[in-house]
């Protein structure tokens, strides 16, 4: 331990982060252990990158951004069956796989436990995580399959998350058979002066990487090799928190067949051209999302010829990736975005601190920056009242919470 603290100091030092070890001989032996583990696993580089990225605005004058083609499901006419027939062919074949990602730390609905076990007031009070189930149940046996189901947790939540389903007995569905859970990666967070945090534990404050950090996650947690084994050939990745998500859908299935892409997305219009919604776009020729800090009025309010928005397909993280693209988006580094957080810590002194003010930079990934990878994929623009109803504040905030929420799915369900 001596040897190896000794080395950890060195690289500590290199890195103006002698800190970390300041509270070191107050810790236990695991604990001292498990911090020398996890100094060793920082790449430093990478948070001194990230550290000086906080401070530099992104100049995007340079990119060329253009308006994406979509089809509206609703328009397809004859289409539609045809679409509908190759999807459902896959389907039958156990093609498909459903992704939930359920790392988010789902500050904004303030719940305590993994956003998954949250129930949104339904009679049944049934929590997001069996309400996604039912409907992959349900769709399965319009196939006659089980939809193998994985669910990336992060470390912060993925014991509560699977005692949750233990105890739910799995909804019916078999662990390691045909649902399986994988952590996402996480970041080390960093304070303004770009020094890492400490936890109330003494060890690294490690934050998720994002919802972006999916790709990597799922190729290094060996998923997409068994999915491969499995058969799978295409995942729907979804967030937790849609109640309405329709993650087997036979049609966007059907136009990523035809079409030979390896990517397909399903948009909802905008509700108004200056909604706070991020857009498919194509940037410097690729398929892209752009948030709506970043476009113009003029671009937000620009129509084509029918009067439809150009920017107006919102991304409501409901993508189907074929298995290959997954491996090609995950052996790719994303940019990080970054947070300026409110984070506990553990002070110099060892004490602990509660800020009551944000703090601390925290790092993410997000999933849309590697649609880049792609040359091309298709858009699918479906029904918000059909397909979207996110929870993601408390009540409230009036909107995209557990009310709103539990309108929706009631009215689509006819549960009044
Ligand atoms: P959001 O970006 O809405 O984040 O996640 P959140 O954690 O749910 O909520 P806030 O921002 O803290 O209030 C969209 C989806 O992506 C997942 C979430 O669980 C949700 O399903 N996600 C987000 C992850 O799985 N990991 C992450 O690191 C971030």
């Amino acid at each position: 331990m001596v040897k190896r603290k000794a080395e950890v100091e060195a690289i500590l030092k290199k890195y103006g982060q002698e800190h970390l070890l300041n509270n070191f001989d107050k810790l236990d032996e695991a604990h001292k252990e498990k911090l020398l583990d996890e100094i060793e696993n920082i790449d430093f580089e990478l948070i001194q990158s990230l550290y000086e990225s906080t401070n530099k605005k992104h100049k995007r004058e340079d990119d060329k951004i253009e308006p994406m083609e979509y089809l509206d499901k609703y328009k397809l006419n004859e289409k539609y069956k045809y679409y509908e027939n190759i999807g459902k062919k896959a389907i039958k074949e156990g093609k498909l796989a459903a992704v939930t990602m359920a790392g988010g730390q789902g500050t904004r609905l303030g719940h305590d436990g993994p956003k998954g076990t949250f129930d949104i007031g339904l009679d049944s009070h049934k929590s997001l995580f069996e309400l996604l189930c039912d409907s992959l149940k349900e769709e399965g046996k319009k196939y006659g399959v089980t939809i193998p189901w994985f669910i990336m947790t992060s470390r912060e939540n993925n014991d509560d998350t699977i005692k949750f389903f233990e105890k739910n007995k799995y909804f019916g569905y078999q662990k390691d058979k045909n649902i399986f859970f994988f952590v996402q990666g996480e970041l080390p967070m960093i304070d303004t002066e770009g020094k890492i945090i400490l936890n109330e534990e003494g060890l690294v404050k490690l934050a998720a990487d994002g919802h972006g950090g999916i790709y990597e996650s799922l190729v290094k947690s060996g998923m997409t090799y068994k999915m491969k084994s499995m058969g799978i050939e295409w995942v729907f990745i979804g967030g937790v928190d849609n109640c309405l998500v329709k993650m087997v859908d036979p049609v966007l299935m059907g136009i990523a067949i035809d079409k030979k892409v390896t990517v397909a997305c399903k948009s909802v219009v905008k509700a108004n051209p200056h909604e706070k919604v991020g857009v498919f776009c194509k940037k410097n020729g690729r398929p892209n999302v752009i948030e709506y800090s970043e476009i113009t009025d003029e671009m937000a309010e620009a129509t084509d010829d029918n009067g439809e928005l150009l920017y107006g397909e919102s991304h409501i993280l409901c993508n189907l990736f074929s298995v290959e693209a997954i491996e090609r988006m995950g052996a790719n580094p994303l940019p990080y975005h970054v947070a300026f957080k409110k984070a506990t810590y553990m002070d110099k002194n060892g004490e602990i601190v509660v800020p009551d003010s944000p703090n601390a930079y925290k790092f993410e990934a997000f999933l849309f920056d590697a649609f880049g990878v792609v040359d091309e994929m298709a858009i699918l623009r479906v029904k918000r009242e059909e397909e979207f109803a996110p929870v993601k504040n408390a009540d409230s905030a009036g909107v995209d919470c557990p009310k709103t929420a539990r309108e929706l799915y009631k009215k689509f369900y006819h549960l009044d």
